[in-house]
């Protein structure tokens, strides 16, 4: 069966992951390839709604396994409507965040043990793992710095520093154990050099798929 790639993009706060996200769509797009956006939580119109329930301020705190939980229903919502028909189409598929996040902001920013999020993670994904996951990576002060500069913040850009600490450790960490999958992006550069560095880790990819770079 023909299978298309699957392609993550993460980072904490400010790091310019929607610039980016329409960076790496315009080369994929360019190169010809089909290729479906999309982000998570979120991707359907079910998940979509998951993601205003998480993002949301509300007066009840939100139980960090129920924050856990609800990651995955969306994700469970996203895989099976969206990311693994379009796979299975032998397009790609580019996803403004993925499972990484969860181990970053679950994880590394709430404490949950990892171990426990790899057992979610295998229920909900199997076998399915991104092909790349780009991490664009900065230092915490330059990120909330640059996010700050934004209207109202969600129930995540209200944490405080050391929660992104936390977040970004738990990435690094992750870009760490598995190298083959990530290249970590030094997004503290401008953003021509950034972009030299995504144009290198897709290079790979795309010359793989015969359109080359
Ligand atoms: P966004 O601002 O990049 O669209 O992401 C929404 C927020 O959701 C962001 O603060 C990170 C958070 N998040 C998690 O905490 N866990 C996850 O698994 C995902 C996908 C996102």
């Amino acid at each position: 069966m023909t299978k298309g790639l699957f392609i993550t993009l993460e980072g904490g706060e400010g790091a310019g992951k929607s610039t980016q996200l329409a960076y790496v769509r315009q080369r994929i797009e360019s190169a010809g390839i089909p290729l479906q956006v999309t982000r998570e939580p979120g991707g359907t119109p079910l998940a979509e709604q998951i993601r205003e329930l998480l993002l949301d301020h509300r007066e009840e705190t939100m139980a960090a396994d129920t924050e856990l939980l609800l990651m995955f229903a969306a994700r469970a919502q996203h895989l099976a409507t969206l990311i693994r028909p379009a796979l299975a189409r032998g397009e790609w598929v580019l996803c403004d965040r993925f499972t990484d996040a969860t181990y970053a902001y679950q994880g590394g920013g709430r404490g949950i043990d990892f171990t426990r999020i790899g057992v979610l993670e295998d229920w909900v994904q199997g076998e399915l793992r991104p092909d790349l996951t780009l991490l664009l990576d900065l230092p915490v002060e330059v990120g909330m710095a640059r996010a700050g500069q934004r209207g109202a913040l969600d129930r995540f850009e209200r944490e405080q520093r050391d929660f992104f600490e936390r977040v970004r450790a738990a990435y690094l960490a992750r870009a760490a154990q598995e190298p083959q999958r990530f290249r970590i992006i030094d997004a503290a550069q401008d953003i021509a050099a950034v972009q030299r560095q995504i144009d290198a880790a897709l290079a790979p990819l795309l010359e793989q798929s015969g359109v080359g770079a």
